[in-house]
């Protein structure tokens, strides 16, 4: 698919088991440096699995997972934030008591040896791209609508750097309007160089958004292509379109 050297987060065979349960069935597959793919599947077949296990949340029962050329299955989640990787979890894993300040400081956690200057800077560059959160950032998590916890939940793993992002269903439950503001969100971050992995049920959304899609079935890798392509497919047009 991508050439070698474009390979940058990379699965090979992984398997990931809950008991008797494989949720994840030797997959394999490539996310190239610079790239937004998605990974789309129904209810179930693994898909929030996978980015537990590429974070260090889930430890893999066989396979490998690399990261910029290192090996990062087994390493502990903080080794693998600390490498760059930063998980935004499925709804969104705030700190609902915390305030919306203390969520994004919060953020920063991993980056020990940064400078409380340095973080203060990103805090207020986070504050010029999301002013709502600046509004609110007194107020606790919980009082968030889900726009702006979306919002919050983005801002925070930004906090911490990353160089690739996993998001998993960073659109659900947004109203359309606030679907294609996290949607440019989510492309003005990729254009200014981090690499993400994104998880979504929005077909269309993640059709638009990606270059490259992985469907997971039961577990399994299904298909793979160019989102112009996939489209075309019967699977596709049957599964996802409702096209018979
Ligand atoms: N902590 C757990 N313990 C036991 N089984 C689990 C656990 N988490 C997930 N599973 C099972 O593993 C399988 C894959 O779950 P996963 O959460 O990865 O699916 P998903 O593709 O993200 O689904 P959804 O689109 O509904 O979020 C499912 O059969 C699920 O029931
Ligand atoms: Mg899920």
């Amino acid at each position: 698919m991508f050439q070698t050297e474009d390979k940058y987060l990379s699965l090979r065979n992984l398997t990931v088991c809950y008991g008797a349960l494989e949720a994840v069935k030797d997959v394999s597959f490539e996310v190239p440096a610079g790239k937004i793919v998605s990974l789309l599947g129904a209810n179930g077949s693994g898909k929030s699995t996978i980015l537990k296990a590429i974070s260090g949340l889930k430890k893999p029962a066989g396979g490998e997972i690399w990261f910029q050329g290192s090996r990062i299955d087994g390493e502990p989640t903080h080794a693998i934030m600390r490498k760059g990787i930063v998980h935004v979890p499925e709804g969104r894993g705030l700190f609902p008591y915390m305030t919306v300040f203390e969520n994004l400081q919060m953020g920063a956690f991993s980056r020990k040896s940064a400078k409380k200057q340095e973080i203060e800077r990103d805090l207020e560059e986070i504050y010029e791209h999301f002013p709502i959160l600046k509004e609110r950032r007194s107020s606790q998590a919980k009082t968030l609508s889900g726009g702006e916890a979306e919002m919050l939940a983005l801002a925070r793993g930004l906090m911490a750097k990353p160089k690739l992002l996993l998001l998993d269903e960073p659109l659900q439950g947004l109203s359309p309007v606030l679907i294609e503001e996290v949607a440019n969100i989510i492309t003005m971050l990729n254009q200014r160089g981090i690499t993400i992995l994104m998880v979504e049920h929005n077909i269309s959304m993640s059709f638009e958004l990606s270059q490259w899609v992985y469907i997971l079935e039961t577990g399994e890798l299904a298909l793979q292509g160019k989102p112009q392509e996939l489209s075309q497919t019967d699977y596709v047009q049957q599964y996802y379109l409702g096209v018979t």
